[in-house]
């Protein structure tokens, strides 16, 4: 049995976790987001970022390959997506005829807000040899626009998946495609955009963690500045973070990416201690976008089938194929997947 006061950092409460509801709140309203459920014929999928009592309640948490695998398979009437809009709107564009509802119209994403379609298409327009590969972190307009999507758990086999013969532009994320670049050793031209959490960490105040924590792995997003990446002792997408974690002999381990992770990870291996890393001015490494997102919300959302994703019927035909695109490279074993 591990004692946690010896392994729990100093300051720990300064990087605070946000607490599940009280039971008995979260019991009632939580049965009757279940019964609601029922009564729909629906889904609820969830992000690992989303708080615990929202996962909970969750018929599948993961990550945003996962979460489109998932929204491309169910036979749920209704779709109910608690994450951020881009994500929702992924579920849409692969369901169409489907109903998909989300907690807030209002949870937006920094990434996506960094790349405007307009911008997108007229940087494309410079260079016909461009082969667009966007981060799912972009809105359905820059979807129709790309060759082919990518989440953080796939990137690198959709790179090297991309023609050979073309200039690969990677979009909106500066941080995952230098990332890319340096695992495929495939030259890209990058977006300049970043996630307003992932960038908090800093060189110095992981440096600090770990030297309080030598024994500690450091399990970093490829979000991270490549400053933290280089200290890293894995580095990927939130869905691997749970396996890394499970399959690691260390019984404590330093985790930097937005908060709400830290649920599941106790979830999956509750014998373990995480340690959210510090940023450097001690700022929340909560997703304020993600974070919009209640339990009373879901509920709100489910009862109202309000707010609903609607999306133009062309940009959602344009958009689907690059996600198919994705979704059959990432089946492939990863022999094939190369050089196609
Ligand atoms: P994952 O696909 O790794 O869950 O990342 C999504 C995200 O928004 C990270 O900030
Ligand atoms: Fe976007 Fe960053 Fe929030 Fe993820 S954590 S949804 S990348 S703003």
């Amino acid at each position: 049995m591990i004692d946690l006061t010896e392994i729990q950092p100093p300051g720990v409460d300064r990087f605070p976790v946000r607490q599940p509801m009280p039971p008995a709140q979260f019991d009632a309203l939580s049965r009757d987001i279940l019964a609601l459920k029922q009564q729909l014929n629906a889904v609820i999928l969830a992000h690992n970022y989303q708080v615990p009592e929202i996962q909970d309640v969750a018929d599948f948490v993961g990550d945003s390959l996962g979460l489109s695998q998932q929204a491309a398979k169910t036979s749920a009437k209704v779709i109910v997506f608690c994450g951020v809009h881009f994500m929702a709107e992924t579920a849409k564009i692969l369901n169409p005829n489907k109903v998909v509802v989300l907690p807030d119209r209002d949870a937006g994403c920094s990434l996506e807000a960094s790349c405007p379609a307009d911008k997108l298409k007229a940087f494309q327009a410079t260079n016909p040899k461009f082969y667009t590969v966007a981060y799912i972190n972009c809105s359905a307009e820059v979807k129709a626009l790309s060759d082919v999507i990518c989440t953080s758990g796939n990137a690198v086999k959709i790179v090297k998946a991309a023609p050979p013969d073309r200039d690969l532009l990677f979009v909106p994320d500066e941080n995952l495609g230098s990332w890319v670049m340096e695992q495929t050793g495939r030259p890209m031209n990058l977006w300049r955009g970043n996630c307003y959490v992932h960038v908090e960490w800093t060189h110095a105040s992981i440096s600090r963690i770990r030297q309080q924590y030598p024994d500690a792995p450091l399990v970093a997003h490829p979000e991270c500045t490549q400053a933290v990446r280089m200290l890293a002792d894995e580095i990927c997408s939130t869905e691997k973070m749970v396996t890394y974690c499970r399959q690691s002999p260390a019984r404590a381990i330093i985790i930097a990416t937005e908060a709400g992770m830290l649920h599941r990870l106790q979830k999956e291996s509750p014998e373990k201690v995480f340690i959210p890393a510090p940023t450097e001015n001690c700022r929340c490494n909560e997703c304020r976008f993600m974070k919009l997102n209640t339990l009373e919300k879901l509920y709100d959302c489910m009862f109202n089938l309000e707010p609903r994703v609607e999306l133009d019927p062309e940009i959602m035909r344009r958009a689907r194929l690059p996600i198919e695109r994705m979704l059959e490279i990432s089946a492939r074993p990863i022999e094939a997947a190369a050089g196609r």
